[in-house]
């Protein structure tokens, strides 16, 4: 199995949900939610796409419909390479939003995801997710469907946020502008629950990743992004002077000396008067190379935004007082396209690349020289650290320390031997651990293994989600949904039967219990009557919705009836009435608060109704049996779950069996479902006689079910028969 497992070629859903994704002409920086990752999510897909392994790739994004973008935006399917293509969902308003606007919609994108996915021929062998949201979409995704996940978090919310307040940022201010909370708890739940976490370097797994209370279980894997190194490539023995090498030449005085170069943003943080300074005051590194600096480009400094026209004038300012003339160049302009030939140009001059930043956490552009054949010098940091650790090419240095920096400059370009060395490793090494070749390679190496482990780990537990093929939610075409008390419980002959029947129906009917017990007591009452784990379980009174044996919660669910829920509030209020008792504390629920009253002393419940009112108190009140008064939220209740059950997974309430016996019951027997009413209902009920949807049974419990059942065997012969594809308009 684990072989053919091998040889089988996969599916694969890459989720990346924010930005503007499209398969050409990707519109990096247009803000900030379209860069990096945009870039990495569509070639990693590329690139997997002509593995051998891989079948066909779907990156699923958002439908995003707005005159102020694009419209391929708008399309729902589009093509990228063979075996790749984007898949748009449409979530929340139509309009484009910046990331931190999606968390309210997201579990709409989980539906959206699960309807696709109904529809599909086959189920993604596992999902790869990007960035919290995806992540918390991926999530739910992978409970429900037992699809294995892997994340890469691209930035994570606690560092960001650890370094917004070190900055002195109100705390306030950043949650209302960044939705913090709701990114951490995501990520939390991510990092709990993926099986492999993809990370780019050492470093951010132990600094970054080490902020999360989940980290210390979670799964980590160093594989660096590749880069394209069919843009940087070491210079040609015999190649021609360019025109820019002449440009370029044109600043020294002694043009034949190496070049060190360094590329940065003109900003603070990355040191670059460090540089200037090292260089200035070691008249040994003066003699031997000369220095090119490209910070930004620049028209007439005063007009520069002023952090950047301080540290342009401070270098101009520092040249003028090392006296550099001749021996330094801060070229006005330099586009980006023509940055591979200066590494090129560098190269040719034995020089060295040097990035003098106080921290780098990846470090692009040092991995670009190294594919030119350039040495680097780099800050003693996570980056730097892990790429001079694997190509050794260079040296890591303290960039506080200007001596230092000239010492390692000096070290690189002194011995021409090592040079040579240091030159020929570089190109190697990006070649052998940053290539997209070297990235692929690791990736699918990754996933093989984690994919014959979760197999493993599936059988072992004998989820009813082995693999994800026979998931039965998403498979079935119809479901029997029963309340436990009174109904399914209550004949052990009958019940017998009932569970042969449902046994034989496995794949093509789901079974499910909506009851007002916990779910743990759900479980427990089953298991005594040897029925066997349902498929899906509708628990204290339609507030909780959990799936298989591992109980797997519908946090979609929870986000949906959590509106206008306070429950501290509620049970607050409520303490005033002496006469509610409260119950058990397993029948206190995050949404659900229930007391037993004495029905002689039972307070009126329009003047509770009406007390929490005035305290602008939302909620539900359910009085049954003369005994219990539940406090459930707004949207919650036996019957809403089943219709968002049905929703969920797009198995229409029409094709749903439900069977009841008293009052709690109603809502779930009325409207399109195929209502079972068992012989022995209480009396609360029996009005239900004038629905002609509704099926009275006269035997009693499972017995009733099953003379219900017969009942409408005439349809849901063809709902068992037929295959999924027939039913979608029946
Ligand atoms: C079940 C629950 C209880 C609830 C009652 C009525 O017995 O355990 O908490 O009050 O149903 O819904
Ligand atoms: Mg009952």
């Amino acid at each position: 199995m684990a072989d053919m497992m091998q040889e089988k070629p996969l599916y694969i859903w890459m989720i990346s949900l924010h930005g503007l994704i499209r398969a050409e002409h990707l519109e990096l920086g247009k803000d900030n939610d379209t860069g990096g990752q945009t870039k990495y999510v569509i070639e990693l897909a590329k690139q997997l796409a002509m593995h051998p392994d891989v079948e066909k790739i779907d990156v699923v994004t958002r439908l995003i419909e707005d005159a102020s973008v694009a419209e391929d935006y708008a399309k729902t399917e589009e093509s990228v390479s063979e075996g790749c293509r984007i898949v748009r969902m449409q979530f929340g308003p139509k309009r484009y939003l910046k990331k931190e606007s999606l968390w309210p919609h997201l579990d709409q994108a989980v539906d959206k995801c699960l309807n696709f996915l109904r529809q599909a021929e086959r189920l993604p062998d596992y999902i790869h997710t990007h960035y919290a949201d995806a992540g918390y979409v991926g999530e739910q995704l992978s409970l429900l469907l037992g699809i294995p996940l892997i994340h890469t978090g691209h930035s994570l919310g606690r560092p960001k946020l650890a370094r917004m307040l070190a900055n002195g940022r109100k705390a306030s201010a950043i949650e209302k502008q960044f939705n913090f909370a709701r990114r951490i708890t995501s990520e939390e739940g991510v990092i709990q629950h993926s099986s492999l976490v993809v990370t780019s370097t050492q470093q951010e797994i132990q600094e970054q990743y080490g902020m999360y209370q989940h980290a210390a279980d979670a799964r980590f894997k160093v594989i660096p992004p590749g880069i394209d190194t069919s843009q940087f490539s070491p210079p040609l023995r015999s190649q021609a002077t360019s025109k820019m090498q002449v440009e370029i030449e044109a600043y020294f005085a002694d043009a034949d000396k190496p070049l060190i170069v360094a590329i940065s943003r003109p900003d603070s943080r990355k040191n670059i008067h460090g540089l200037l300074k090292a260089y200035g005051e070691s008249k040994h590194l003066q003699a031997k190379a000369n220095l090119l600096i490209v910070a930004g480009s620049r028209e007439h400094v005063n007009q520069l935004e002023e952090g950047q026209k301080q540290i342009i004038t401070g270098l101009l300012v520092d040249v003028d007082f090392y006296n550099l003339w001749g021996k330094v160049a801060i070229p006005k302009h330099f586009s980006q396209d023509e940055i591979p030939e200066l590494y090129r140009i560098a190269a040719k001059k034995k020089g060295v690349f040097v990035n003098p930043a106080l921290t780098e956490p990846f470090g692009l552009t040092l991995i670009e020289a190294a594919a030119s054949g350039l040495p680097i010098v780099a800050p003693d940091d996570g980056g730097p650290r892990d790429i001079i650790g694997n190509c050794r090419n260079g040296l890591v240095v303290n960039t506080l320390d200007s001596d230092a920096i000239a010492g390692a400059l000096l070290f690189v370009i002194e011995d021409k031997k090592r040079w040579r060395q240091f030159a020929n490793n570089g190109i190697v090494g990006v070649w052998r651990h940053y290539s997209w070749t070297a990235h692929v390679e690791k990736y699918m190496k990754e996933v093989r293994r984690l994919l014959r482990k979760d197999l493993k780990r599936l059988r072992r537990q004998q989820a009813i989600y082995l693999p994800p093929e026979k998931n039965y939610i998403s498979s079935a075409n119809a479901a029997l949904i029963s309340d436990i008390d009174n109904t399914l419980v209550g004949d052990k002959r009958a019940l017998n039967l009932l569970g042969t029947w449902l046994g034989e129906q496995r794949v093509k009917l789901v079974f499910g219990v909506a009851t007002g017990r916990p779910v743990e007591s759900a479980v427990a009452i089953l298991k005594r009557n040897h029925v066997r784990t349902p498929d899906v379980i509708i628990s204290s009174v339609g507030t909780e919705i959990h799936y298989g044996s591992r109980l797997v919660p519908d946090l979609g669910w929870a986000a949906h009836i959590r509106y206008l829920w306070r429950r501290d509030a509620l049970a607050e209020a409520l303490s005033a009435f002496p006469q509610l008792t409260l119950q058990t504390p397993e029948n206190q629920r995050e949404f659900k608060i229930s007391y037993l009253v004495d029905p002689l002393n039972m307070p009126d419940i329009d003047s509770l109704k009406a007390y929490l009112h005035e305290k602008k108190l939302h909620a539900q009140l359910i009085y049954s049996h003369e005994e219990f008064l539940d406090i459930l939220p707004i949207r919650a209740s036996k019957g809403h779950a089943i219709r968002y059950f049905s929703y969920k997974w797009s198995l229409p309430v029409e094709h749903c069996l439900v069977a009841g016996d008293s009052g709690n019951d109603i809502e779930m027997l009325l409207g399109d479902t195929l209502a079972i009413v068992v012989g022995n209902h209480s009396q609360e009920i029996a009005h239900l006689r004038d629905e002609t949807q509704v099926y009275f049974a006269k035997a009693h419990y499972a017995a009733g079910i099953m003379e219900g059942i017969a009942h409408y065997q005439p349809k849901l012969a063809h709902l068992l028969a037929a295959p999924k594809e027939d039913l979608v308009h029946v």
